[in-house]
């Protein structure tokens, strides 16, 4: 028996194990718009017998990307080519769900394997927006643009730019939709004092500082049908003095528990060049707090940093910290890494994978 490969029932929707794969950026869309790339990244992890795949961070809108080849869903020809990605993974036996979100003052980089800073407005970037009129890297010459200070009618355009991605989502056939809220984006912008300088209701107190994605949650839970799983991933530490702590997001996810959010998945730092990276091997300590979250919201988790193997992907669900061990960087080590675990703790996997392969291998 494995814990690890057990399903999980999340609303209507059933996972056929706790293997999930984070979001990660493929910096291989054009115009936002869906490659070949993504159907085989995607479809070789559905295969594998990966239970639910999360798609990169989605931008609402075109000044929302991180990098000029980030994917998007502000258009309809975007949610046409994701369709029949999506529809492969199914056939394979994965849920598949898209992390929906805006980079904020951290957009208009280039990719990282082009040094991953600023792009200037004359050399394929574009103008950027923040809660204040702060760079990311003040001091610094990597992500040093400065952001125009949203206003409040830019705010309100950006929460219905988040409804239009996710009835785009649902056309495109994701069923699981998760709003990015952490890493120094967007969201996670006006929630961290690290940032968030304003004095208007967006800004101040939790209250203020949260209201963003407090609005932005509830708008798109009007829309998200009723029966399939809303996530939102969360920076459940800044890391760092001065910013958000775990309480802070326990009182969060408190709050976007009232709102219909099914499922926090608990990532870190981002919020400027000070605060812990969202990728590295400093991550691994975040599966801890995902677990303090659990415990305190009864809400279910998903665990990510730095998980290699069977055993410890095993430990994070039966350890209680996590429902879901999420693994990014293991992914694209391995995409048949849930085949690989299945056998190392005794489970035939012929269950989590897709006939063409389960009966001849399983
Ligand atoms: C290539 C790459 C792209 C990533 N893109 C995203 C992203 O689009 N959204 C996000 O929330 N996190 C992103 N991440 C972070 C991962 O989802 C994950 O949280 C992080 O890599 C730690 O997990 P790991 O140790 O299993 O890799 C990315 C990571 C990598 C390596």
């Amino acid at each position: 028996m494995s814990a690890l490969f057990e399903p999980l029932k999340i609303k209507d929707i059933t996972i056929r194990n706790r293997i999930g794969m984070g979001p990660m950026c493929q910096y291989s869309s054009h115009d936002g718009v869906a490659t070949d790339w993504h159907m085989a990244h995607i479809g070789a992890r559905a295969m594998g017998g990966t239970g639910l795949i999360i798609a990169e961070a989605t931008a609402v809108t075109p000044d929302g990307r991180i990098t000029p080849g980030c994917a998007g869903l502000w258009n309809d020809q975007q949610a046409e080519a994701l369709a029949p990605i999506n529809a492969f993974a199914k056939s394979c036996g994965a849920v598949i769900g898209v992390q929906i979100g805006h980079a904020g003052r951290k957009a208009s980089s280039a990719r990282p394997w082009d040094g991953g800073a600023h792009l200037a407005d004359d050399a394929g970037g574009w103008p950027i927006v923040g809660p204040s009129g702060d760079a990311f890297d003040q001091d610094g010459t990597r992500l040093n643009k400065v952001p125009s200070a949203m206003s409040i009618d830019d705010i309100h355009a950006m929460t219905a730019h988040f409804v239009a991605a996710a009835e785009r989502s649902l056309d495109a056939g994701y069923q699981l939709l998760e709003i990015h809220g952490a890493h120094g984006y967007l969201l996670h912008s006006f929630f961290t004092p690290l940032v968030n300088t304003r004095n208007d209701a967006y800004g101040g107190d939790f209250e203020g500082r949260s209201r963003f994605m407090r609005e932005t949650v509830a708008a798109v839970r009007e829309v998200w049908p009723e029966n399939l799983p809303l996530a939102v991933r969360l920076s459940v530490t800044d890391w760092i003095d001065g910013g958000l702590t775990i309480e802070d997001n326990i009182q969060m996810a408190t709050a976007l528990k009232d709102l219909g959010v099914d499922m926090i998945d608990c990532s870190g730092g981002g919020a400027t060049p000070a605060a812990r990276a969202s990728v590295g091997t400093r991550t691994a300590d975040q599966v801890a707090l995902a677990g303090e979250l659990r415990a305190a919201t009864g809400m279910i988790t998903a665990g990510v940093g730095c998980i290699t193997n069977a055993k410890q992907a095993e430990n994070v669900i039966t350890s209680g910290r996590a429902d879901l061990a999420f693994m990014a960087r293991e992914h694209l080590r391995d995409p048949h890494v849930a085949a690989r675990m299945a056998r190392e703790l005794g489970v035939p996997p012929k269950n989590h994978l897709p006939l063409q392969l389960g009966f001849f291998v399983g």
